[in-house]
């Protein structure tokens, strides 16, 4: 388990679907438009794309309404073009990573018609069907994610069903063994289909409390805070039973060669690494979010490192993400300077990056106006800042009209920093923040040290963050300075910087250091290490 897998060494590179590019003018993006920029990744050095889902989907979360698992949404391409996008992306050997959306399904999803057709139909069971508590109402207090009851009232059957997030999502009933046996087909019809994993959506929610036990209230909740935080998620996730659903898709991927189970929750790190399942029979990688949420300094950047080292089961491998759909942009959480800094961050710690599409040049939050909002979160909360359409704008690629994205209008608008903030003039500018993420990936692919080696902290200044990473005899330091004034790094003793393989400002290779690293203003630093025994 060492390194010895793609999944390990490799980084990931999370493209959302209907904003990479779009080949058919409709303002969308589709797979078409992924296949036709595949160079670019081939180019850029990732290793592996996830791909947001593409099925068929009446688009009410944007893909995560699931009405057809096995299919291909019509606004993205079709299964021919699907498998033609696995081909090319394979002959240039970038592996494809989908995502799974095991919790929920669309409304549309001929199963949940067919569930909400009568209370005796054959597939009933297969969702959260309750009656009301006993006085009436919904029949317990659970929250969606996205606002309001979680209970939903069918009239005509004269139950409530469960839907974690909107309505439109009823989620599946886990506990049934047709549907643990429906949904594991899925997972084998594209695993036939050549693919190397899965993103799975949302798993801690998978299983709910068996005796609908009500939430209990959540003491840190605020006004302001997005409404679902009013309870503390108590009988609504994590719960005990989860495990075995997630071995259970584990043996389905373990039954094919050297695919990857990727899991999307939310946990604090105790919580999350049961996740990685008894004698690590669940997920290969249950998602590190820390990093996200993390205040941006290095004594917070250091702790989350050294608990989370801490935390890990033996044999499991870590992961570490910067950003995704759901989350600001970490050029807007830090600014353009410390950007940098974060991907080297990123790039260098222990265990499996993942990138999310425009990161790499610096994209930024683009701000949505009222009239422009499609995410439903927003729309049904609205005001509280969780809108994700800001995060989700088209990826950059020249400085025209629709941004090389598009030749129509596109479906979110473009960033005011279209004209320095694409990939056709980053690509020619050697200092670009796109040079930089090339460099390092280039780097940590040449380097075992970056991608499977040791990783071992060393004392640094209360801004600067400085580790080692180690393989086979071979040491590298990286020094991070989170502030915007120089810092002086004094190694410890015994340790004496080398040459310098990589700086943030892609001006410093070569440089020789000392027993003293000066590192500028939001500066990073990844070099070798020279003992002072020689
Ligand atoms: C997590 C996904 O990342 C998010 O975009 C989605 O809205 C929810 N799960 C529900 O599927």
């Amino acid at each position: 388990m060492h390194g010895s897998r793609w999944w390990q060494r490799g980084v990931i590179y999370q493209i959302y679907p209907r904003s990479f590019m779009d080949s058919n003018g409709d303002g969308v993006g589709d797979l078409r438009g992924i296949r036709s920029r595949l160079e670019y990744l081939s180019w850029l050095g990732v290793d592996a794309i996830w791909i947001s889902p593409i099925y068929p989907s009446p688009m009410a979360d944007f893909g995560y309404d699931v009405s057809d698992y096995c299919g291909i949404d019509p606004r993205f391409g079709t299964l021919d073009e699907f498998d033609a996008l696995v081909r090319d992306a394979h002959g240039m050997g970038l592996r494809v990573i989908l995502d799974y959306v095991p919790n929920h399904t669309s409304d549309r999803h001929p199963w949940f018609l067919e569930s909400r057709a009568s209370r005796e139909s054959d597939k009933r069971g297969w969702y959260i069907w309750r009656d009301p508590a006993p006085g009436g109402g919904p029949p317990t207090n659970w929250l969606s994610e996205f606002g309001g009851s979680a209970w939903e009232w069918d009239a005509a059957t004269g139950q409530y069903y469960y839907h974690a997030y909107l309505k439109e999502q009823p989620d599946l009933n886990w506990r049934s063994p047709a549907v643990r046996d429906a949904m594991h087909e899925v997972l084998r019809f594209w695993l036939d289909r050549g693919v190397d994993g899965f993103r799975v959506d949302t798993i801690h929610h998978l299983i709910k409390d068996g005796e609908l036990r009500d939430n209990p209230p959540n003491p840190s909740y605020r006004p302001g805070m997005p409404p679902h935080r009013r309870l503390l998620r108590l009988y609504t996730t994590d719960r005990p039973e989860v495990h075995e659903a997630v071995a259970g898709m584990r043996r389905v991927l373990d039954g094919y060669d050297d695919r990857v189970l990727i899991g999307e929750a939310y946990l604090p790190f105790d919580r999350l690494m049961a996740y990685y399942g008894q004698d690590l029979s669940g997920m290969h990688l249950p998602f590190n979010f820390h990093l996200i949420g993390a205040p941006w300094n290095a004594q917070a950047i250091a702790e989350i490192v050294r608990e989370y080292e801490a935390a890990l089961p033996p044999g499991a491998w870590p992961n570490w993400v910067l950003g995704n759909h759901d989350k600001p942009r970490i050029m807007s959480r830090v600014g353009a300077a410390q950007a940098r800094v974060a991907a080297m961050l990123l790039l260098t710690l222990r265990g499996t990056p993942t990138l999310y599409y425009g990161d790499e040049i610096g994209m930024s939050d683009v701000p949505i106006a009222p009239e422009q909002v499609q995410d439903t979160f927003e729309k049904n909360v609205p005001g509280l800042g969780v809108g994700r359409d800001p995060e989700r704008t088209p990826m950059q690629w020249d400085g025209g009209a629709g941004g090389g994205f598009t030749t129509g209008a596109p479906w979110l608008p473009l960033g005011s920093d279209l004209a320095r903030t694409n990939v056709e003039v980053q690509r020619a500018d050697p200092g670009s923040i796109l040079s930089l993420y090339r460099a390092l990936l280039a780097l940590r692919r040449a380097e075992p040290a970056l991608s499977i080696g040791r990783h071992a902290p060393l004392a640094a200044g209360p801004d600067l963050l400085a580790y080692a990473r180690e393989h086979a005899g071979r040491r590298l330091l990286v020094a991070l300075n989170l502030t915007s004034r120089p810092r002086r790094l004094e190694l410890p003793g015994g340790v004496l910087g080398g040459r310098v393989l990589l700086a943030t400002g892609l001006d410093r290779t070569g440089e020789l250091l000392g027993a003293v690293v000066d590192l500028r203003a939001d500066e990073g630093v990844i070099a070798e290490v020279a003992s002072a025994q020689g």
